[in-house]
């Protein structure tokens, strides 16, 4: 499924127009990093012609670099979480090669991050993990009735499933995670603990959601759009969609839940 598409830029301010509206966010934090270094590599070789002076180092070039960088991704339209990103990613890997690390470091923590990020890069759905606070709100608007269908669309490691169906047996818990690890554990944990949930391994936009009475969706801003149009799709009358701090652009939930938990979430319900 297409997700939609949150680098629509429009670069005007007098200079040429840039079009990154089909690429994804990675790409598009790649171009800025590569016009930082260019930017960067360019004044580099001027500053030495230009006169005498102390010149800066390795790590002060590094630093200019990545406040480019930074800049630059903000003006190519990124969403202000990449800033940090953009801004410490060339210092970072200078620190790193200072520090002269064996390259399985490297490959190690690449591995690490792939298997419980999975294809972050394509879903723009990070793991983060529903608070205690979220779980038992989340219970307070479960179905009255016994037996309701619930499916967590990436349901992490599982934990929500865990909590609720420990409040409400009378329910019938389902979860699907794409990320490896995430899975792994969860799996077990489902193997090893009280029966009454399961988690499936695949991807929440290729399951149909005629078959559940309550949709639960912690996911990202990038996706609710194209979520929406999948519910009111394929949900049957009656059933509700739950969102996590994330809003349905242009739709006004039924019930909204502000929690007490560290992250001061909300929750958003819409019934369809
Ligand atoms: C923010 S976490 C929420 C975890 C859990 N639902 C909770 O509330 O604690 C979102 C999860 O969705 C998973 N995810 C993102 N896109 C997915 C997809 N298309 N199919 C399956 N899982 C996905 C991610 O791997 C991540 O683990």
């Amino acid at each position: 499924m297409q997700l939609p598409n949150h680098n629509r830029l429009a670069v005007r301010h007098g200079f040429p127009t840039v079009s990154v509206a089909a690429m994804p966010p990675a790409l598009t934090a790649l171009l800025a990093q590569l016009m930082a270094l260019l930017a960067i590599g360019l004044a580099a070789a001027m500053v030495p012609l230009l006169g005498q002076g102390q010149l800066p180092g390795q790590m002060q070039w590094a630093l200019l670099q990545g406040m480019l960088a930074a800049a630059i991704g903000h003006w190519l339209g990124m969403a202000r979480w990449w800033l940090p990103i953009n801004l410490m990613f060339v210092p970072a890997a200078v620190a790193a090669l200072a520090m002269d690390l064996s390259p399985f470091w490297f490959l190690g923590a690449f591995l690490l991050l792939a298997l419980v990020y999975g294809k972050i890069y394509r879903t723009q759905v990070p793991l983060y993990l529903s608070s205690r606070a979220a779980v038992a709100a989340v219970a307070s608007l479960l179905p009255q009735q016994r037996n309701f269908s619930f499916i967590d669309l990436g349901s992490g490691c599982g934990g929500l499933l865990q909590q609720l169906n420990k409040v409400r047996p009378d329910g019938i818990y389902q979860g699907i995670e794409a990320a490896p690890l995430p899975f792994l554990l969860s799996r077990l944990r489902s193997a090893f603990g009280v029966a009454g949930w399961r988690v499936s391994w695949g991807d929440f936009w290729r399951l149909d959601l005629a078959r559940y009475d309550v949709v639960y969706a912690y996911l990202s801003p990038v996706p609710m759009a194209v979520l929406w149009r999948k519910a009111r799709k394929e949900m049957r009358p009656g059933s509700i969609l739950i969102s996590n701090s994330f809003v349905v652009p242009g739709i006004e939930p039924e019930v909204t839940l502000k929690l007490d938990d560290f992250g001061g979430s909300t929750l958003y319900l819409w019934r369809l």
